[in-house]
């Protein structure tokens, strides 16, 4: 039972502010068992770089579990509990084989299902080898990012191929791991609240983005196939600009270009990004994305990059502050009955709605539904930036609602028309 905070309403109240309300633990906790935890775990999560195995194992932590992800010597990748099932050393310490991984502390052999291969410390005779398993996690490697399913093995997905991994004109690669000291849900908050783009990265914190995203654009919101959008769009002189970042249930996102600034009519544009915010327990998140990079370029813009992690002295953080200090700013886990949502939180709000109602969906016995694929086999998604040459109506109330109709209209085309893309190869 949580307790709301006090809407104070007088100067000097702090005082009054005496009630600690608790986390919303239905959408935040992610450990075995929990709600959320549950529903997270129905689904492929990424949990390192391909380029991270090497010939030595690596202790990882994804949902509160701890695990040892490696590729053997026969190219097989494993991820399996962390902990040897004989007397508990931790296989970080293991030594990756031609089959499988071996404890360092008495010479036990694991493939990469969990299946014990030799107990060589044990009597010929002995069958525990042949009785016992160990804990092992299915994996799927792809381009550059190794995946894991920590769900029920009889109700694994299929792997979803987005269509941004297609692309025309483009290519993915693998980024950076990047931690986040907070609760993965305000990482993914973040990218339904578009309006901070005007602030934490044009007006507050010297321009991280270009000068056009300091315009309030006019937003709305919209369900997808695969989650939720928003539709953010601006007047740039005599052009509409129309920007759409996706939420990807389950904690999934991808964005535009930051270097966008609408002065150059273009058709629709793929997003710069695809992101996953795994949580690595309640209170640390790691990112994992791919950058999808238009041919002819080396990589985007490194300014993409900027304040996403704490890699900047704390001086610096505090005079220009990045996603990483305001995400991180708003408590290890936000306290929702802490907050005083506005009309600019539309976003936040339906995006917890929605994660909720899947939650407690699964909590009821109803497994989650596969996003539809197309007949490549690809997932359909939405974010983009275009920009369209329509000058403005003859008055600014008139041009707001030419705005949005205009994004709506644009909007709804490309979720039920979307692009024909070539067929999934891989
Ligand atoms: S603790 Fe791993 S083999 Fe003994
Ligand atoms: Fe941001």
């Amino acid at each position: 039972m949580t307790t709301r905070a006090v809407f104070l309403t007088e100067p000097y109240g702090a005082y009054k502010h005496t009630a600690v309300p608790r986390e919303d633990s239905e959408l935040t906790h992610v450990g075995p068992g929990t709600p959320c935890g549950e529903y997270l775990r129905r689904f492929w999560q990424p949990v390192c770089l391909t380029s991270e195995l090497t010939d030595l194992p690596m202790a990882i932590k994804i949902m509160g579990e701890d695990l040892v992800v490696f590729r053997d010597f026969s190219g097989q990748i494993g991820c399996l509990e962390l902990h040897c099932p004989h007397r508990g050393t931790s296989l970080e310490f293991g030594l990756v084989s031609e089959k499988g991984i071996r404890c360092c502390y008495h010479g036990w052999l694991f493939d990469t299902d969990g299946v014990i291969l030799e107990t060589p410390g044990e009597p010929v005779d002995s069958t525990m080898k042949d009785r016992l398993c160990h804990g092992a996690y299915p994996t799927h490697e792809f381009k550059g990012l190794v995946f894991a399913y920590l769900g029920p093995t009889e109700l694994k997905p299929a792997f979803p191929v987005y269509d941004t991994y297609h692309w025309p004109g483009t290519r993915i690669v693998a980024n950076r791991r990047e931690y986040n000291d907070c609760n993965w849900l305000q990482i993914k908050e973040n990218s339904m609240d578009p309006v901070h783009l005007s602030f934490l990265h044009t007006r507050t914190a010297g321009t991280q983005f270009t000068d056009e995203f300091g315009v309030l654009a006019e937003l709305e919101f919209m369900d997808t196939p695969v989650g939720m959008t928003y539709i953010a769009t601006r007047r740039v002189d005599e052009n509409v600009w129309l920007r759409m970042g996706e939420f990807m249930l389950p904690n999934i996102h991808q964005f535009g270009a930051n270097m966008e600034n609408g002065r150059v009519e273009h058709p629709r544009q793929p997003p710069i990004m695809c992101q996953w915010a795994v949580p690595i327990d309640d209170v640390q998140t790691v990112k994992f994305s791919y950058r999808i990079i238009p041919d002819g370029i080396d990589d985007i813009p490194s300014i993409v990059d900027f304040g996403q992690i704490n890699d900047r002295p704390y001086e610096e953080r505090q005079r220009i502050p990045g996603d990483y200090d305001a995400l991180v700013g708003q408590r290890d886990i936000t306290v929702h009955d802490l907050e005083h949502l506005a009309t600019s939180d539309v976003g936040v709000i339906l995006l917890r709605n929605l994660l909720r109602k899947h939650i407690r969906n699964l909590l009821e016995g109803q497994e989650p539904v596969p996003a539809p694929t197309d007949d490549n086999g690809l997932t359909r998604t939405n974010a983009s930036d275009t920009v369209m040459h329509i000058p403005a109506a003859p008055t600014e109330p008139e041009d707001v609602i030419l705005l949005r109709e205009t994004g709506l209209k644009v909007a709804q085309q490309y979720i039920n028309n979307p692009q024909q893309l070539p067929k999934s190869t891989d």
